[in-house]
């Protein structure tokens, strides 16, 4: 219910690239969010999908985040985590576009689950170097195993929690930070402040599920209002913050 009606509201403030001044912004919504290319690699994307849909593995599950909305059971089956709490179809298209896009040379996800994220950004740059978390023991090994069979060699995968993990990660500064596990209030805000080490003047953070719930959506306002944060884009499923310091500080809400 929450999320209808945040919709709802988001579609009556939301707009197209009219009326976005910054070139850098209107780039970006017209170059990458908009670009409806049929990029040959959408194919591999859907058949690494396929290939999990079809899937007779089921694993034993270790929840270190909110949960499922959809599953509940310590055993899932990867036929209908895909469905439930992969990237969709459209969502791992476009984060294929912004790695391609942006040419991120450097990219940490927060949330591996089957490596639908990561796969896709993979493909953007095979020479990208991609760093993945997933506290789950056995989804990371079958991700790994996946991700193996696609012969992706620039992805090296963390397990763990986020909460272990982050203080150990030794790439200086990332390009790119998609933050797609864990949705809630203050574990949010938490990987939030505790990347911003990781950050240069380009670097652009991606948060999933920004309306979630109503948690999720403070802990949206609260980076949008963060003193290091320039420029985001609220496209509702998925937030973008970007921290150059040439641009004024602005807020858009984007209609994907
Ligand atoms: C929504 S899924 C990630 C989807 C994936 N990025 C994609 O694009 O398909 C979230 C994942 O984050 C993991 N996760 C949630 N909270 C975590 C935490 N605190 N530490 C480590 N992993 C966590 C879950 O086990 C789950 O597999």
């Amino acid at each position: 219910m929450y999320q209808i009606k945040s919709y709802i509201k988001f579609l009556t403030k939301a707009t197209n690239q009219h009326g976005v001044h910054s070139p850098f912004i209107y780039n970006f919504v017209t170059k990458c969010l908009y670009d409806n290319t049929k990029h040959p690699e959408y194919n591999a994307l859907t058949t690494y999908r396929e290939a999990l849909k079809a899937s007779k593995v089921e694993l034993e599950i270790t929840d270190l985040g909110a949960g499922s909305k959809v599953l509940d059971s310590k055993k899932r089956k990867v036929s209908a985590m895909v469905k439930a709490s992969s990237s969709s179809k459209k969502e791992s298209q476009l984060m294929f576009r912004i790695a391609k896009y942006f040419k991120f040379k450097t990219i940490l996800e927060l949330g591996t689950s089957l490596g639908m994220g990561t796969y896709s950004m993979s493909l953007a740059n095979k020479t990208a170097q991609i760093t993945t978390i997933e506290g789950c023991t056995n989804t990371s090994a079958f991700a790994q195993s996946e991700i193996k069979k696609q012969n992706i060699k620039n992805v090296e995968f963390i397990t763990g929690s986020f909460t272990d993990t982050i203080p150990n990660l030794t790439t200086e500064k990332f390009d790119c930070i998609f933050f797609d596990g864990h949705h809630n209030k203050d574990a949010t805000i938490q990987y939030f402040e505790a990347l911003l080490p990781k950050i240069h003047n380009d670097t652009v953070f991606i948060f999933d599920d920004i309306y979630w719930s109503k948690g999720m959506t403070e802990a949206w306002s609260f980076i949008k209002h963060h003193n290091t944060v320039k420029v985001t884009i609220d496209c509702f499923h998925i937030g973008f913050v970007f921290f150059r310091r040439e641009q004024v500080k602005e807020h858009f809400k984007i209609r994907l």
